[in-house]
């Protein structure tokens, strides 16, 4: 391992893609050190016009795009990147809700591992018809001896063990498709994370997990939706929706291109027509002759449209009952910045709403990582380091390191190393 050193050996080099209907961003962290920090190394983002709705329907473009995210992100960092754990949206992706029970098999009844495991794996026995793929079981509590409500069963002891999770489940040719774009860009993927469960990495804080959040990442065709509550996902959704409606209807509504509509919703569009006067007049960009807009009729299309995404996500809500938004209602993804959307998001989905952009443990170049549209890609590194701990790798001390140091952990530096 070239250049490698005491500090190289104290954290894992990792890749994570977002692959979304606008852009794929790509960055490259060290996970751990002080901490469980992320440091960001290295970073990419390019124009993606090879999907639609979060799901792939040009390989080449989505290839080309992820190449291009990836080649810059290796550029600023040094390292070279063979494989990543990735983001998945696109309506295809599906959550469902499961149940499993065991006896516990030990002779002193105590709930050892493999009885977690028992138990999870007979959530995970669902039906899942061919055309689909289970992507992740995440349990969300356990019930000991009929005792409700148990995060954490290891060390119990009880007679009977009962676990609740909830599945994602994916189109198989779908994840075949993005699996074949980020293949052509020469990596292999490492973990396929759903975008709304990314987005609720970094956004979200520890109480608005336990009581009761719905985290929404509005995108450019997807509204991303994963509702918490007792500390795990209790409801999952992807909607076809998205901040690019509002601009092609603004496109149509004011007669002009996509592009001026994309300029003219960013920096005068608002979703909350209460704050706009009846005298403010715009100018059309990129237009000869100088054409003026009412303010106003900009506002209006917009409302229109973003009231309609928030009463489709009242649907979601509404599935998944009264606790989901005890704590309330975070936003974030690029198009949680347009102006006025918390005021209108309350008033449909009467609960408090927030926007929240990435937060957390982060350091190095962070610059344009920072807002709410990387919320997912950020998020990516915290699954992935959550997901080192939990499978335990972080946990073994190797001699002369200082501690919390693993095998794994050089391992996927080494490979990353070019
Ligand atoms: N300042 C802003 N105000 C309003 N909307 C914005 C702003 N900045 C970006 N957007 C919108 O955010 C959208 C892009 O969001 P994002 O980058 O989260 O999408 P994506 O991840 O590529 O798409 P998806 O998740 O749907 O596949 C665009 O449609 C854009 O119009
Ligand atoms: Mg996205």
């Amino acid at each position: 391992m070239s250049g490698g050193g005491r500090m190289d050996e104290r954290y894992a080099t990792i890749a994570v893609i977002d692959i979304g209907t606008s852009k794929v961003s790509c960055g490259i962290a060290h996970i751990g050190g002080d901490g469980g920090s992320i440091t960001v190394v290295g970073k990419g983002t390019a124009v993606n016009t090879g999907m639609r709705k979060g799901v792939v329907t040009d390989i080449e473009k989505t290839g080309a795009a992820i190449k291009a995210a990836v080649d810059a992100a290796e550029r600023l960092s040094g390292y070279h990147i063979e494989h990543a754990t990735i983001s998945v949206s696109g309506s295809h992706v599906e959550g469902q809700n499961s149940s499993g029970q065991v006896a516990v098999s030990n002779p002193d009844r105590e709930i050892r591992d493999d009885d977690v495991d028992r138990v999870l794996e007979v959530c995970r026995a669902v039906q899942v018809p061919g055309s689909r793929m289970l992507l992740h079981v995440l349990p969300s509590s356990y019930i000991v001896d009929g005792q409700e409500g148990i995060q954490q069963p290891r060390g119990m002891v009880a007679f009977r063990l009962e676990a609740r999770a909830h599945l994602i489940t994916a189109g198989a040719t779908a994840i075949q498709n993005l699996e074949k774009c980020v293949q052509a860009a020469g990596i292999a993927v490492d973990d396929y994370v759903p975008s709304s469960l990314a987005a609720s990495e970094l956004t979200l804080t520890d109480t608005e997990r336990e009581l009761g959040t719905v985290l929404v990442d509005i995108g450019a065709e997807t509204c991303d939706i994963a509702i918490f509550h007792n500390n795990a996902v209790v409801h999952s959704a992807v909607l076809p929706i998205g901040a690019a409606f509002v601009t092609r209807d603004v496109a149509i509504g004011l007669k002009t291109s996509i592009a001026a509509a994309e300029e003219l919703k960013i920096n005068y569009g608002t979703c909350d027509l209460r704050t706009v006067s009846v005298s403010e007049q715009y100018t059309v960009p990129n237009e000869p002759g100088g054409r003026r807009i009412e303010r106003i009729e900009l506002a209006r299309i917009i409302e229109s449209r973003m009231s309609e995404m928030f009463e489709l996500i009242a649907g979601v809500i509404a599935v998944a009952g009264p606790e989901a938004t005890s704590a309330g209602v975070v936003l974030t993804g690029g198009g949680s910045q347009l102006d006025g959307i918390t005021t209108l998001a309350r008033d449909i989905l009467k609960a408090p709403v927030r926007v929240a952009a990435p937060d957390g443990p982060l350091l190095g170049i962070l610059d344009d990582f920072q807002g709410p549209s990387s919320a997912a890609t950020l998020g990516l590194f915290s699954w992935v380091a959550r997901s080192m701990g939990e499978i335990g790798i972080a946990e073994e001390p190797q001699a002369g390191l200082g501690g919390r140091i693993a095998g794994g952990f050089k391992n996927l530096l080494s490979r990353l190393r070019g």
